[in-house]
C-alpha cells in the first residue's frame, strides 16, 4: 500500500505528520522523503547511534539504480535506520537534484507502489501541476492533503482537490483516493465539520480521515529539536486515530482498481 501526503500550499505540516504516520504505521512500513524542494529527513534525522543520515543514499541513490531498471524490492537497498527503528528513504537536498532525477521517477513510483511485503508512506511535500514527483503521487492508493484551519488554506486546498478530481475523471489510469487532514488545536471541534461541509458542498470526491493535533514541542521532538518522548502526546495519539480512515480509503481505491 502506497500512502502519500502532501499539502496544497504553505507548510501545514506534511513532513511532521508523515514521519509520525510512518511511526504509528501498524505493519511493515518505509518512510520516503520525496519532497521535490529538498528533504528534511536526512537533515533531521539520526541513526541509532546518534549519528548523521547519509543524504547520498536514498531517493538519489535509488535514482540512480533505476537506469538499470527496478525490482520491486529494489527500495530495500536504500533504506537508512532512523533512532527508534523507523527505515526510511532519505529525499533530495534540493529542487535542482530533484529535475536531475525526474526521468527516474515513474520507475521509483512503480517501485514504491509495489514493493511485495512493506507498506509506503511517502512525503510528497507540495502536490501541484509541474512537480516532478507527480508520478509517485498518481501511482499512490491514496493521497492526504494536510491542511490548516484557514480560509486561505481552505481556498488553496479546494483548487487543488478540483485539479486532482479532474485528472481523476480524466485519466485513463488508476488515480489515488483523496483524501483531507485538517492540523488544528485539539480543543477545536468545529472546524473538521465546516471543511467536510465545504467539500461536500463543492462535491469533490474526497474523504475528510480527520484531524491532526496542533502540538508544537511534540513536533519538535519528531523534527529533532527536543529530546523527549512523545508516545503519549496529542499529535500521536491523533495521527494514531487517522490510521485506519487512511488505509480503509487505499482499500477501496485497490478494490476499485481491482474492478470489485
Ligand atoms: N502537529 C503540529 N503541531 C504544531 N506544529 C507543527 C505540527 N506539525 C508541524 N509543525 C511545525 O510546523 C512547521 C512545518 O512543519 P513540517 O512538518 O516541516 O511541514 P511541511 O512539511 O508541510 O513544510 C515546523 O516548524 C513544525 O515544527
Ligand atoms: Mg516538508
Amino acid at each position: 500500500m502506497l500512502v502519500a501526503i502532501g499539502s496544497a500550499k504553505g507548510s501545514p505540516g506534511v513532513s511532521t505528520t508523515a514521519r509520525v504516520l510512518a511511526g504509528v504505521w501498524p505493519s511493515d512500513v518505509v518512510l520516503v522523503d520525496a519532497d521535490p524542494a529538498g528533504g528534511d529527513v536526512s537533515l533531521l534525522g539520526r541513526t541509532a547511534s546518534r549519528g548523521p543520515l547519509d543524504p547520498e543514499r536514498g531517493v538519489l541513490s535509488l535514482a540512480a539504480d533505476a537506469r538499470r531498471g527496478l525490482a520491486n524490492d529494489s527500495l530495500d537497498d536504500h533504506l537508512q535506520q532512523l533512532e527508534g527503528g523507523l527505515d526510511v528513504l532519505c529525499g533530495v537536498t534540493s529542487p535542482e537534484q530533484m529535475t536531475g532525477i525526474a526521468p527516474a521517477v515513474p520507475a521509483l513510483a512503480s517501485a514504491l507502489a509495489h514493493h511485495p511485503t512493506r507498506d509506503v508512506v511517502v512525503d510528497c511535500g507540495r502536490v501541484q501541476a509541474g512537480s516532478p514527483v507527480m508520478p509517485v503521487v498518481a501511482a499512490a492508493d491514496v493521497l492526504v492533503l494536510l491542511a490548516r484551519p484557514r480560509l486561505e488554506s481552505y481556498a488553496h486546498l479546494r483548487e487543488r482537490l478540483r485539479w486532482l478530481a479532474q485528472m481523476r475523471a480524466t485519466s485513463t489510469r488508476r488515480m489515488p483516493a483523496l483524501g483531507v487532514a485538517l492540523l488544528a488545536d485539539s480543543r477545536d471541534r468545529r472546524s473538521l465539520a465546516e471543511l467536510a461541509q465545504l467539500l461536500a458542498h463543492e462535491g469533490l470526491p474526497v474523504t475528510v480521515v480527520g484531524q491532526v493535533a496542533e502540538d508544537q514541542r511534540a513536533a519538535d521532538v519528531v523534527g529533532g529539536r527536543l529530546d523527549r518522548g512523545v508516545e503519549r502526546s496529542l499529535l500521536v495519539r491523533s495521527v494514531r486515530q487517522l490510521v485506519a480512515p487512511v488505509s480503509d480509503l487505499a482499500a477501496s481505491q485497490g478494490a476499485v482498481r481491482a474492478g470489485i
